[in-house]
């Protein structure tokens, strides 16, 4: 993927020591951050563990940050692990037995846990048991360890995928949305300031507007955008630095990317603006339709360029103006049948 993409790159490891780690210094999700002011000060007064928690929402708005920031806030160890890394359920078995009282386990991508890892999570979260089958055949008996309080973090970017009995086990669901522009502009003035980036107003203005409400995508053009300035202007970030940078870096005004615009681009010219089914999509641009599903749909329904249909994505009337195309009556008719 492009610069872009909001998925995780090994060169935003640097964002680890950007990371927020206490509640206040979190930018943005008033609501979100409010629920768990309560949920945090709620167990403490109980002295009891924070109950199960899931995120879900794009990648790069804050999952991973906040199942940090409730350790820190809790005072409590966390333990990162992610659904495609615990194969069998003797791992989850493993690191279950290593928790400690009050631990929080973070488990990122919980959607892609396999069937039977899933069957040794829920008596682990609903009863804190952990059940083990010893031997084989009919002479097999199961024994049943109990393990210590402990709270479950996880995280995803496709809920539907998160099946029903592990949704239910989870006290508290959180939805994270698009960071609105004046959340944006406090992110990524944030980042220079920590990275110690010479930036103006408007420079970081230009930035935060182009960053697809997306702190991870904000940070990282911030970082692309210092370079330009470093070789072309000394290092000083304005509004044109960042322009002509973001420019080069095919990042548009709305903050869409290469693949966003073909996507659109191939509903409209080779679909005559949709319906069209997403792997379609996906297949007739080369992109990985889970790219398409988790980063390029939902910003552009967000911006109301796309429409979700029984039948398929339509492209609306804005994505046409947004690319310079004629909208076509008939495109018109087609979306009211729908
Ligand atoms: N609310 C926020 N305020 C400030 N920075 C944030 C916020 N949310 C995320 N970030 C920054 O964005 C980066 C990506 O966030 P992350 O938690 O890794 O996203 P996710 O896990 O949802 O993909 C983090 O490294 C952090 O620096
Ligand atoms: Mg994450």
């Amino acid at each position: 993927m492009n610069e872009i993409s909001p998925e995780s790159r090994p060169d935003d490891r640097q964002d680890h020591a950007l990371r927020p780690s206490r509640l206040k210094d979190l930018i943005g999700q008033e609501q979100v951050k409010e629920n768990l002011a309560i949920l945090i000060e709620a167990s403490k007064h109980r002295r009891e563990p924070l109950d199960h928690v899931l995120f879900y929402g794009p990648p790069g708005l804050g999952k991973t940050t906040l199942a940090h920031v409730l350790a820190n806030e809790m005072g409590v160890s966390i333990k990162i692990t992610a659904g495609p890394a615990i194969e069998r359920s003797g791992d989850l078995a493993a690191i279950l037995t290593n928790l400690k009282g009050g631990d929080i386990l973070f488990i990122d991508e919980i959607h892609r846990l396999g069937r039977a890892v899933e069957e040794v999570l829920y008596p682990a979260m609903e009863d804190f048991a952990l059940d083990i089958v010893i031997g084989k055949g009919p002479a097999a008996r199961s024994i049943r360890l109990k393990l210590p309080h402990f709270t479950v973090i996880g995280a995803t970017t496709r809920l539907a995928l998160v099946t029903a009995p592990l949704r239910a086990r989870f006290g508290a669901v959180y939805r994270l949305d698009y960071y609105d522009q004046a959340a944006m502009k406090e992110i990524v003035q944030r980042g220079a300031a920590l990275i110690g980036i010479q930036a103006d107003t408007d420079g970081i203005a230009e930035i935060a507007l182009r960053a697809r409400g997306t702190p991870r995508v904000g940070l990282r053009l911030l970082r692309r955008v210092r370079d330009y300035a470093q070789v072309r202007s000394e290092g000083q970030i304005s509004a044109k630095e960042a322009r002509e940078a973001l420019d080069l870096l095919n990042v548009d005004p709305l903050g869409l990317d290469d693949v966003d615009r073909r996507v659109l681009i191939t509903i409209i010219q080779k679909y005559n603006g949709g319906p069209v089914g997403l792997s379609t999509i996906a297949a007739s641009i080369s992109e990985e339709p889970d790219t398409i599903m988790d980063v390029v749909e939902p910003y552009l329904l967000q911006l109301g360029f796309l429409d979700r249909t029984p039948q398929g994505r339509v492209a609306t009337r804005l994505a046409y103006e947004h690319l310079n195309l004629p909208f076509k009556e008939n495109n018109e008719q087609q979306l009211k049948l729908i």
